[in-house]
């Protein structure tokens, strides 16, 4: 089946959210069966290119980024389709509807998106539920499961940012193996504030007396946003760090634009949101490096943004990414862009006569 003859061109008769909503519904209930899931294994059956961090051998390195699989639904379609490791959510405490529709644009022509979601999600308790359904039907994936939590509006609100992210935390902290703070949305008022350094120190402190009194240890990853100045983002990373963060991913959705090359596009770069998808590429690897020669090499990163072939990927790696996501490069050119990465990665290690990716980090940065 070819994605982007058959597939692709007949999502475009829908509106970009309905046309998510129902790959995702045809994804999951084929990747349910034992058939189903052979089928996508044979069809996007990746190489393997194994890298270890965070305390998991991760197949290869490219994984699902937050926000496909807001209510944690279809955790068993996305090793199917060729990913390594998947982040789940944003969850929020609350359950919430999110910004009213339309709210995610296509911008074809320059391989974006434009998003204003809105941290439209279940809620901590219901994503629970969603969890446990999928341990109990024996579907469980067998790749690592990352959960990216968010903060719920009216938590942003009554200023208790800190509860709702615990209280989130304490919901999932069994079913993930790795959970991702999320203080870079665009999309809810106040969020990216979370960042300024009192206010930061405050939420990891507190993150971290939570984790301390848990049997179970899991690392925690602090995403960041494009748009931080880069002395900002250098802040960021040592609060971070002195808290006991382990790792950082970069980067979360722009508020910038560029210059569009098409009617379309323009019209979709004119909606309010956060922008993803390959203008958000050089911004990505700008990010990664910085973080990278803050943090140093011992924080692995995730590097995502405009991720969306062999090129981009390496240049994340190159700059400091130990592992990557995608999500708009989903949209664009379907789950074989997977493959074509890892492929890709391969090829590049073997011209530079290296055999593993973690040769490759960093190796374009100078300390
Ligand atoms: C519709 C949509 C929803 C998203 N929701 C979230 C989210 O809930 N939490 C988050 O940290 N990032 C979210 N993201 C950002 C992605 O995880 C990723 O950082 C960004 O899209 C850049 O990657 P890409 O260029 O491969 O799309 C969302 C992105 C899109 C397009």
């Amino acid at each position: 089946m070819s994605y982007g003859l058959l597939v692709r061109p007949l999502l475009r008769f829908f509106d970009s959210e309905s046309a998510h909503g129902m790959s995702l519904s045809l994804g999951s209930t084929v990747a349910s069966t034992m058939v189903g899931q052979k089928l996508l294994g044979t069809l996007y059956r990746t190489p393997s290119l194994p890298v270890d961090a965070f305390g998991s051998r991760f197949r290869h390195p490219v994984g699902l980024a937050a926000g496909f699989d807001k209510r944690c639904e279809a955790l068993s379609l996305w090793p199917s389709i060729g990913f390594s490791w998947t982040e789940a959510g944003g969850i929020t405490y609350h359950p919430q509807d999110g910004n009213e529709k339309p709210r995610m644009f296509r911008a074809d022509s320059d391989r974006a998106l434009v998003n204003r979601m809105g941290f439209n999600n279940p809620g901590a308790v219901e994503a629970r539920r969603s969890l446990q359904r999928t341990l109990d039907s024996g579907n469980w994936p067998r790749t690592p499961l990352a959960i990216n939590i968010g903060c719920s509006k009216v938590a942003m609100a009554d200023n208790q940012p800190e509860k709702d992210y615990i209280a989130t935390l304490q919901q999932l902290w069994d079913f993930g193996d790795i959970f991702v703070i999320n203080v870079s949305s665009p999309n809810t008022s106040g969020l990216r504030d979370l960042g300024q350094e009192e206010r930061l120190s405050s939420l990891l402190d507190a993150i971290n007396a939570f984790r301390s009194m848990r049997d179970s240890d899991h690392p925690i990853l602090l995403k960041v946003s494009p748009d931080s100045h880069d002395d900002d983002i250098r802040m960021m990373v040592d609060v971070a760090s002195s808290r006991g963060i382990n790792g950082f991913v970069a980067v979360n959705t722009t508020v910038g634009r560029p210059e569009p090359t098409s009617t379309r596009s323009r019209r979709a770069f004119s909606e309010g949101g956060g922008l993803s998808g390959r203008p958000l590429a050089t911004r990505s690897a700008e990010v990664i490096r910085i973080v990278h020669r803050q943090a140093g090499p011992t924080l692995p990163i995730v590097g995502v943004g405009g991720i969306d072939g062999p090129d981009a990927a390496w240049n994340a790696i190159i700059n400091g990414a130990t592992l990557l996501q995608l999500y708009s490069a989903l949209v664009f050119n379907g789950p074989g862009v997977v493959k074509k990465i890892v492929r890709g990665l391969r090829s590049r290690l073997d011209k530079a006569g290296i055999q593993h990716i973690h040769e490759a980090v960093g190796m374009d940065v100078e300390f």
